[in-house]
């Protein structure tokens, strides 16, 4: 990526040979992890549905072409596919006159999809057109075979973020409510969110355990279990495995699934007393692991990237260093990408999976 907002000239590969498939990425405050997470998956969420190009178009809002110019490199990102390595360069261009050269030194192909049109000055008025687009150039592919590969890489990215967060592929607006006292209604930055991750399949803010797709979950299991039982005769384990890793999760807690599916509650052994809570009764932290696990299995999240933004918060050092062996044991076959500050997270891993953003983290002067 040449130059997006706050990052310049970043290059950053996640090896794919590597076990478990999980990079923390460290930077300063204001380093650009968020906004890095968030290009990513925009561009790689967003690119193919019609109804999520607007996402897209909100990100470049202010991303300006020179004059003289006729295009300007977005971001290039590599992909492996399980057989080979799928160039996509993201490049914007002035959208009149549109030029046909488009050569760069890494993505020597003209083919290209243009994938949407958005405005690169701020509106000045609700009726300029917008002036820029955005296209997806790609090497030794098909346009057929990229628009698929693009369909099936848009089902398979994933962020997760907390709902604190500023989105910057919210419109410019919303993004402002943030920072204004909430209005009734749901004209307020939440309620903004709120739809934006109805149409978003692949966003997650964590502050969000829906009990529905924890039970979601169970009957899933419970349907994989009997599938197994029609095909083979015995029954599968699937239920089991979800009941006896939730109860590791929650330590000295044992989940109970209504009998007639309509809710969970918990456990707590105290003293010989048994103490029976709802979700409602957990920790920020007890409900932010569990959470995670709930989205992960509910959505089925599997041979899929997996971006992560201050996965850490709320959680002890001691889960910080755990939420690595628990992405690795709950869907190890994801890639993931966790931006964090936290060195207890990086120490669960080589000092090779650990990338950083430049400037490296410096001791300032005091
Ligand atoms: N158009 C822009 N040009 C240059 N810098 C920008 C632009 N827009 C935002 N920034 C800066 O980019 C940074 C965005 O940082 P981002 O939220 O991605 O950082 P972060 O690494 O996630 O930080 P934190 O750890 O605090 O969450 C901010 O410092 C912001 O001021
Ligand atoms: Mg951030």
């Amino acid at each position: 990526m040449p130059d997006f907002r706050g990052l310049k000239d970043i290059d950053i590969t996640f090896e794919k040979d590597f076990f478990p498939k999980i990079f923390p990425l460290g930077s300063q405050n204001g380093g650009g992890k968020s906004t890095l997470l968030q290009l990513i998956f925009v561009l790689l969420h967003c690119s193919i549905d019609e109804d999520k190009k607007p996402f897209i178009a909100n990100m470049l809002q202010g991303f300006k072409i020179a004059d003289g110019q006729d295009k300007r490199v977005l971001a290039i990102i590599d992909i492996w596919d399980g057989e080979n390595l799928v160039k996509l360069g993201f490049n914007c261009c002035k959208k009149s006159p549109i030029l046909e050269v488009v050569f760069d030194e890494d993505i020597k192909s003209e083919d290209s999809i243009d994938i949407c049109y958005y405005s690169s000055a701020p509106k000045s008025n609700n009726n300029q057109e917008p002036n820029t687009k955005l296209q997806c150039h790609f090497t030794n592919q098909n346009k057929e075979r990229v628009q698929s590969f693009l369909h099936k890489i848009s089902r398979k990215t994933f962020l997760a973020a907390p709902s604190t967060q500023v989105f910057i592929f919210l419109p410019q607006h919303s993004r402002k409510l943030l920072f204004k006292q909430p209005s009734n209604g749901d004209n307020n930055y939440h309620g903004i969110l709120e739809s934006a991750r109805y149409k978003l399949r692949g966003l997650f803010t964590y502050d969000f355990l829906a009990v529905d797709l924890l039970i979601k979950s169970f009957k899933d299991a419970r349907d994989r279990d009997f599938r197994e039982a029609i095909k083979t005769g015995s029954y599968g384990n699937s239920y089991q495995t979800i009941i006896k890793e939730l109860n590791l999760l929650l330590g000295n807690k044992r989940i109970n699934l209504n009998e007639d599916f309509s809710g969970v509650n918990f456990q707590l052994y105290n003293n010989g007393e048994t103490i029976e809570l709802y979700p409602e009764d957990l920790s920020h932290g007890e409900l932010k692991r569990l959470s995670i696990y709930v989205w992960l299995n509910s959505r089925n999240i599997k041979d899929a990237i997996v971006l992560m933004d201050e996965v850490e918060i709320a959680f002890h050092p001691d889960w910080q260093y755990q939420i690595i062996s628990d992405l690795k044991e709950w869907a190890p076959s994801n890639q993931y990408i966790l931006a964090t500050h936290s060195y207890e997270l990086c120490q669960a891993l080589t000092p090779a999976h650990v990338k950083e953003i430049e400037p490296k983290l410096i001791k300032q002067e005091s």
